[in-house]
């Protein structure tokens, strides 16, 4: 940790992105190779990273652009950016002041400043952040991978939650889905229509006139009916709420806020008016503990809904009546609330220092209340706005994207670099939010959105309906094949988020993550990892660099590796990936018939590993999950596959298993038992 000499604690702490104060081991190591330098930029407290030529830089949060940060100047401000368009993308919906950095050599580093005052992070020859606060410390993490940095970072800013598996389903979404019948009617046609499929979400028309935490009473007249219908379909329901208290009185979320004065304050003192959806709104003010209570009891009746998930957006937040779309930066928020285990309660401070946080601390105080509604479920939030530290609380997806060619493609260093700032349960609308996609985009879309961390369909009020049999009867084929190939590889997937919930990797990695020593991969960027042991190649991918080694492309559920829409989904040598079967919802996920795609390195051997619960709920924190760990090894001409041994007490399930063996002549497959090694002759 480097400190200015002028470092302000009462100005910058308790840290918003730390779970705790780290304590000191000692001073600086003579060997230490990144430092940091404190100066002041017109006034303006400032820290530099000199980085060499040869160093990479990724990283910096939510930005739109190239993987590769060098060029860049990032503003750490929240913003609503509507398709992007604001300082060409520099400054999105949350803020991460991190910087990763990736030497010649492959070994890498970490530099944040910790503070969340409106900040300016430039990347040059340096790494400058430039804060419109008070002088402010910076942290350096030093790895001998990138691998390394990342679990580094978490264990400093902590770990995702395992998520509930059905948050790793496929979802549909619109602005908005309603009345109840449209939304039934939708359920149906996926039902009928064999599309996989777990969540349907209920955008802002749900509500009565946009007033949080009501229901419309002629579109919903009984919510707890329309999800129940859900449930009974293995589906669940996502529901939105945003921060913007409608300002009405005789409303019972703004009596009872103004009852118990929550809200935040302008410059005078006065309650701060703002306007969002509902016409004007008061922001609750979230610094303070009695507004974080206040909010999360809301949730009670709310979620006795059978609400399943819940959808905090518009939160950086958004004010339509100013010019930059947010509340003025000398409003005034109270403070009080004691964040993590820093100890020390917030001060009383501007807009300026907590505008970065408000999503934060709002989507923390959901999280208590989801908790407290539902203490045996596994809570799921998806947030708009966020900051350095906020996938402890929240899932997220990129905001307001086009349904353009541009926005597709953008979307993977999007994604990559949200994964290499902490956030591993992440994606874009799918389809595009503004505008109209041809069936062509949209098949794309869908085709690269199965490999997303998260996977959401949603589109704009205006939009033309975006629903996969919209499109006509081939897009339909491909957005099926695209579902079942994620379904198939779920038991896959949920490995590596219970991984990203233990040491912070990212789901969705960069591809030079494979080999963070070729220097060739560094700004390969059409293609991506999907976990350490798939590799993801768009169709579309304009001569990609792929990594060494040999790479096999598999078929998951029958398509070609030529198939006009379908990425190829190539495993690594050495690897073993486990896979279920085609399933409609999660609901249904078994390990009763598992598939073992089996790809053996130069020596002859592979080897791979799967995490199993219950899928929700918090069995597995009092033991009740397993590893199985899967070994294949070549000895002459036989391949012997086998669940070499087991971690943990849940019953794994497993009844047959299927080996699909890649080879120099195509996929050898043989079937067994699990307790049996299954030979494959060669
Ligand atoms: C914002 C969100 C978008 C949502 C809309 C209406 O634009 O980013 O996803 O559909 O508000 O709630």
């Amino acid at each position: 940790m480097f400190y200015p000499d002028n470092f302000d604690a009462k100005g910058n702490l308790p840290s918003f992105a730390l779970v705790k104060e780290p304590k000191k081991i000692g001073p600086l190591p003579k060997s230490w190779k990144t430092r940091v330098e404190f100066s002041s930029t017109f006034g303006q407290p400032t820290a530099r990273v000199q980085v060499k030529p040869s160093t990479n830089l990724y990283g910096t949060g939510e930005v739109y652009g190239t993987l590769t940060r060098k060029g860049y100047t990032r503003s750490l401000w929240n913003t609503d950016n509507y398709t992007y368009k604001k300082d060409n993308g520099q400054r999105l919906y949350q803020s991460h002041p991190w910087v990763l950095g990736v030497r010649e050599d492959g070994t890498a580093f970490g530099v944040f400043a910790d503070n969340t005052w409106k900040q300016t992070l430039a990347l040059d020859t340096a790494i400058t952040f430039t804060s419109e606060g008070p002088a402010f410390r910076v942290l350096v993490i030093e790895g001998k991978t990138p691998q390394e940095v990342m679990t580094s970072l978490a264990e400093l800013t902590g770990h995702m939650a395992l998520p509930p598996l059905w948050s790793l389903g496929f979802q549909q979404s619109r602005y908005s889905y309603y009345p109840e019948s449209r939304a039934k009617e939708l359920a149906d046609t996926y039902r009928e229509k064999k599309l996989p499929i777990d969540v349907i979400w209920f955008d802002i028309h749900y509500m009565d006139k946009y007033k949080v935490f009501t229901f419309d009473s002629e579109l919903f007249p009984d919510p707890k009916r329309m999800n129940d219908y859900l449930h009974d379909h293995k589906m669940k329901g996502v529901w939105m709420i945003d921060p913007g208290v409608g300002w009405t009185e005789g409303y019972s979320v703004f009596d009872s806020g103004t009852e118990e004065d929550v809200w935040v304050k302008d410059a005078k003192g006065k309650t701060y008016e703002g306007e969002v959806w509902p016409g004007k709104v008061a922001f609750p003010d979230y610094t303070q503990p009695k507004t974080a209570s206040w909010w999360a009891d809301l949730y009670t009746d709310f979620m006795a809904m059978g609400i399943d998930g819940v959808w905090n957006d518009m939160n950086e937040p958004a004010d339509f009546s100013r010019p930059d779309w947010t509340m003025p930066e000398d409003n005034v928020h109270a403070g009080g609330i004691k964040f993590e285990e820093n100890g020390k309660a917030l001060p009383a401070d501007s807009h300026k220092r907590y505008h970065n946080v408000y999503g934060m601390l709002m989507v923390k105080a959901s999280l208590d209340g989801i908790k407290n509604a539902n203490p045996e479920k596994r809570p799921f939030i998806l947030t708009r706005s966020n900051f350095l530290g906020g996938h402890r609380y929240a899932a997220t997806w990129t905001g307001d994207n086009d349904s353009t060619w541009e926005h597709l493609r953008a979307s993977i260093p999007m994604s990559l670099n949200l994964g290499l700032s902490g956030q591993p349960f992440n994606g874009p609308d799918i389809g595009g939010f503004e505008g109209n996609a041809t069936p062509e985009l949209f098949g794309h879309w869908m085709a690269l959105g199965a490999f997303y961390p998260f996977a959401r369909a949603h589109t704009t009020v205006k939009s033309d309906d975006q629903e996969p049999w919209e499109f006509g009867k081939s897009i339909e084929d491909v957005s099926r094949t695209a579902l079942e190939r994620r379904y198939r590889l779920m038991p896959y997937l949920y490995t590596q988020f219970q991984a990203a919930s233990v040491n912070g990797m990212p789901v969705m990695q960069p591809t030079f993550f494979a080999d963070p020593t070729d220097g060739n991969l560094r700004s390969e960027e059409q293609t991506f990892l999907f976990g350490p042991d798939l590799l993801i190649v768009p169709q579309w991918a304009d001569k990609p660099t792929l990594p060494k080694g040999n790479w096999r492309t598999i078929s998951l559920v029958g398509e070609t590796a030529d198939d006009e829409y379908q990425p190829q989904v190539k495993i690594r040598d050495g690897a073993i990936v486990p896979a279920g079967e085609v399933i409609q919802s999660t609901e249904d996920y078994s390990l009763e018939k598992l598939t073992l795609f089996v790809s053996l390195d130069e020596k002859g051997k592979a080897s791979g590993k799967l995490y199993h619960d219950a899928g929700d709920g918090y069995g597995y924190q009092n033991g009740e999950f397993v590893f199985a760990n899967f070994t294949a090894k070549k000895k002459g001409k036989t391949v012997t596959v086998k669940i070499a041994d087991t971690e943990g007490n849940y019953p794994l399930g497993i009844k047959t298993v299927e080996v699909k063996l890649m080879t120099e002549d195509g996929v050898k497959t043989a079937t067994g038992s699990a307790k049996k090694a299954i030979r494959i002759k060669l």
